[in-house]
């Protein structure tokens, strides 16, 4: 089982309202994540990138719009329908605790395995060659993100830099042709950081997929983003280019007294 060749699709965003009792989280937002693309999804605190992240990913019900992956409408979809035709996340808090890096992987692979639990407790032999082939392409996506020499550590051991890098790596274990990562920097240090973004660079040279991007270091999303969709306050108030929307006024009242976008922290 080699890696999915993920014909690229675009990923798009039309319309999509989110309403909470009494509160819009998202209001007619619409943007399109081009196939190959990393494009970020920034604001302030609340502004609702999250949700659109939970719209994305079929957690929340949008009340009003709709998500396309190519021609799929991805919109009432349950969550593992959504992943299994190619749109995985990793989630804003690490959810990782139990196992080893390698059977964190194992259950990324499991969501795509056709021999399922079932066949694999009966110890049938297309599931012991599945569960084979699965391993090796755990041990590949470990070399890819920097987990080979921590592949049969226990991930309740690990740095939290390599435990933000294992909830990335089994999202990749799905071979997505769109990764959304929420905040994945969130708590590293300047060293993580600088791995991170190399790493999110190569996966996407390497596989081809698009990247949907939530994050607040400014420096990041500057240097890895081809395009940017800034929300505050739900509404999507800006779309271009990195440079575009650092010199955006709408942008700079959004993150008012940080001066240009562009510093540590200014989301
Ligand atoms: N499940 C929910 N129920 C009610 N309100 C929510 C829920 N999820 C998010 N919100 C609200 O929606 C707004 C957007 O939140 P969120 O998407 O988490 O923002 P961000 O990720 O940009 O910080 C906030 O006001 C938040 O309190
Ligand atoms: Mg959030």
């Amino acid at each position: 089982m080699t890696a999915r060749t993920a014909t690229p699709l675009p990923l798009e965003v039309r319309g999509v309202t989110v309403r909470f009792a009494g509160l819009t989280a998202l209001d007619d937002v619409s943007f399109t994540v081009a196939p190959g693309s990393v494009h970020a999804l920034i604001g302030p605190n609340g502004a609702g990138k999250s949700t659109c992240f939970n719209v994305l990913s079929g957690l929340y019900r949008p009340t009003a719009g709709a998500v396309r992956l190519g021609e799929t409408d991805l919109t009432r979809l349950a969550p593992h329908k959504i992943a299994a035709l190619g749109v995985a996340r990793t989630f804003q808090n690490i959810v990782t605790t139990e196992g080893t890096v390698a059977d964190n992987l194992m259950l990324g692979r499991h969501a795509l395995s056709r021999a399922g639990y079932l066949a694999s407790a009966l110890h049938l032999p297309r599931a012991a060659r599945e569960q084979r082939e699965h391993l090796r392409r755990v041990h590949e996506i470990a070399e890819l993100t920097g987990l080979a020499p921590h592949i049969d550590t226990p991930v309740a051991v690990l740095s939290y830099g390599d435990r933000k890098r294992v909830e990335f790596a089994r999202a990749l274990c799905l071979e997505p042709r769109v990764l959304l990562l929420d905040e994945p920097v969130a708590g590293m240090n300047a060293a993580e950081r600088a791995r991170t973004a190399e790493v999110v660079r190569d996966v996407r040279e390497s596989l081809g997929l698009s990247v949907l991007l939530v994050e607040h270091d400014m420096g990041l999303v500057m240097r890895l983003a081809d395009e940017v969709t800034v929300l505050d306050f739900g509404r999507a108030i800006a779309h271009g280019t990195p440079e575009e929307v650092r010199r955006d006024p709408e942008v700079l009242r959004a993150y008012l007294g940080t001066g240009p976008a562009g510093e540590e922290d200014a989301a």
